[in-house]
Formats: C-alpha cells, structure tokens, sequence
C-alpha cells in the first residue's frame, strides 16, 4: 500500500489533503466530519479582526453606548474579547474532539492585533496558526516594498513570539514574487500556502450594480498556484500547500509533483461534499501504486523547476512553442 503520509509545518500528516479555512471549518462538528472523511489537518475558520470592529461600530451607530465615551472603551473591550474567548472554546473544544492538527486562523487589521491574537490562540492550545494575510495593493499612494515590508514584519513578529509553527496564506499580487517568498520563508514561518482567494467582482448588466463572482472557485484557477509552486519549490525555505483550484485527484497530485507538501481543499468539499477527499486518497493511492511510487516523498517537487537541468531554456521554450502553436 503506498504511503501518502507528507511533512508539513513540521507534523507528520497522514495524507496530504487539508481542510481549507472555511465555513466547513467552524464548529468541533464540521470539523470532526471532515477528520472522519479524511482530513488530515483542518484550518479553522479565521478570526477577523475587522468583523469584531464592525460590531463595535454597529454598536456604536446604534448608540447602544449612549455617549459616554467610558461605556464605549468598555463595551469596545468586552466585544473583542467575546470574539476572541468564541474563537478560544472553539479552538478548544476540536482539541479534544479531533486527533489530527488543529491550525488556528486570524485576519488582523492592525500591526500589533497579529502578535496579541496570535499569542491568545496559542494559549488556547492550537497545534499551529495560519496568518491569512492580505492587502490589496490597491492605494495608489503605497509602494511595493511598503506593502511586501509589513508582510515580512508581520511574519517575523509572530513566529518569533510563538512557540507553535506558523504559516502565512498569501495571494499573488506582489510584483517581485519569487524573491518576495523567499525572504518571506527566511522570517521563521514554516509554510507559505499558495494562494487565498477573494471574491471576485462581476457587473449585472441588468441592474447595472457590481455584484460578487462565484464565491467558489474553478478548476482553471489552480494553473497560478501550480506556476507558482514550481517555481518555489526547492527555493524556498519552508513547507509549501497548494490552495485554490483543487477539484479533484489529479489536480493534487499535479500541485505535489510541483512542489506541494499539502492540498488544501474548501470549494470542492462545499459542492460534493466532505467524502471526495476519502475517494481522492483512495484514487491517489491507486495511481501511486500503478506508477510504481512507494511514498509521497517520491513525487513531491519531483518536477519542480529548481530541479530542471535548464531551467531558464525550459522557461523560453515553453514560451516559444506556445507562440509557434498558436493559429
Ligand atoms: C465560504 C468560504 C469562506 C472562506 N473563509 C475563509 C476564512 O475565514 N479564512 C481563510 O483564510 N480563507 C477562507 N476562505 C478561502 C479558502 O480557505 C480557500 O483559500 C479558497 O476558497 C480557495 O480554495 P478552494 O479553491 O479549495 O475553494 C473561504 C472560502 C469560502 C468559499
């Protein structure tokens, strides 16, 4: 029977497949079923900071505080608090429920919030914690490096305060990419995961208002991460997971060969189900073992491009054939 077990973040995870941070992950009972389905570590719904202050503001538009500005600070306080001691019990309660690693999200708005949530959901017991990190670059006033600069700050701070390891879920629109993940993978952090998803804008050209895209992403969306899991792998220093994309077993094992130590999976499991991750370790099995590969640690970055003899001439010659084919 071929071994699917994979390093990751420094666990030994008994298959590759991942419980993607989600609505699928946030309570002990969605969670539980997805470990009996198959998962092999589970990503806790994030905790945002920036929903726990739009409560405060809601309170605080609705004049629960009635003007004192003493009642406000307080009630600003305990709101916070309430979200962060939730996330706490929650964290908790798959602790004792679950045997796989339970990985701990936030989302921080503000520099210091990261390392105050961060060390909180360490003391909750969370085996490890994902920073799902994002700013757009879309203030026109904000340089590349500013933005690339708080990442790397953020990173640091935080694995450098916890004792459980960390990892950093980061989108693609950073401008030197490559160099950027690099630097980023020296700050401490065990793992990048390649890439969150945002919603995506789209227009109704019937009431001419922007709507939200599909809340669920597509196949086609995995070709970005796979372009980049294979340019980082081997150069990188930390663990790599895929995310984004991956409905079905082929995609996975694709993202492997490229590099990644995991798959995370959250659009798949929210149309078929939870049970596709137990076909798709059975159907990885079965093409491991019709391959002839005895253990993942076989195929992982096995076509990674670090790897190829020559790597730039494989680059041009895939752009030139590209062109040449083209009718
Ligand atoms: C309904 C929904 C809620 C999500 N919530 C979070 C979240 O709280 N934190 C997070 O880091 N990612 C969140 N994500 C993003 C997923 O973790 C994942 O990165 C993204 O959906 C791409 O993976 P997929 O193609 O397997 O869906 C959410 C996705 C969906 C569909």
């Amino acid at each position: 029977m071929a071994d699917l077990s994979t390093s990751y973040m420094g666990f030994k995870l008994k298959n590759p497949f991942i419980a993607s941070s989600s609505g699928l992950t946030d309570s002990v009972e969605k969670a539980y079923l997805l470990e009996q389905n198959g998962a092999a570590a589970v990503v806790v719904k994030s905790l945002f900071e920036e929903q726990i202050m739009m409560d405060v503001d809601s309170l605080r538009m609705n004049n629960t505080f009635n003007t004192y500005s003493e009642a406000e600070d307080y009630i600003a306080f305990y709101t916070r608090k309430h979200a962060l001691n939730s996330y706490i019990e929650l964290i908790d309660g798959m602790k004792q429920k679950l045997s796989i690693p339970v990985i701990a999200s936030i989302n921080c708005s503000s520099a210091d919030s990261w390392t105050d949530f961060a060390g909180d959901i360490q003391a909750a017991g969370a085996d490890a914690l994902e920073l799902n990190m994002f700013i757009m670059p879309s203030d026109v006033k904000m340089k590349g490096d500013e933005i690339e600069k708080i990442y790397i700050d953020v990173a640091r701070r935080v694995s450098q305060l916890l004792s459980i390891p960390v990892a950093m879920k980061i989108h693609h629109y950073f401008s030197g990419m490559a160099n950027f993940a690099v630097e980023l993978s020296q700050t401490g952090i065990k793992a990048l995961v390649l890439f969150n998803r945002f919603y995506q804008p789209d227009v109704d050209l019937t009431t001419l208002k922007v709507t939200s895209g599909s809340i669920l992403s597509l196949p086609d969306e995995n070709a970005e991460v796979r372009r980049w899991l294979a340019i980082l792998s081997g150069r990188v220093v930390c663990d790599l997971a895929a995310s984004t994309g991956v409905h079905d077993w082929q995609t996975a094992v694709k993202d492997i060969l490229l590099g990644a130590n995991a798959v995370q999976v959250a659009s798949a499991m929210y149309k078929t189900g939870p049970e596709v991750l137990n076909a798709w370790i059975e159907e990885t099995t079965k093409w491991m073992e019709s391959r002839g590969f005895q253990s993942l640690s076989e195929i992982t970055g096995r076509l990674r491009q670090a790897d190829s003899i020559k790597p730039l001439a494989y680059e041009r010659a895939q752009f030139m054939r590209y062109f040449s084919d083209a009718r």
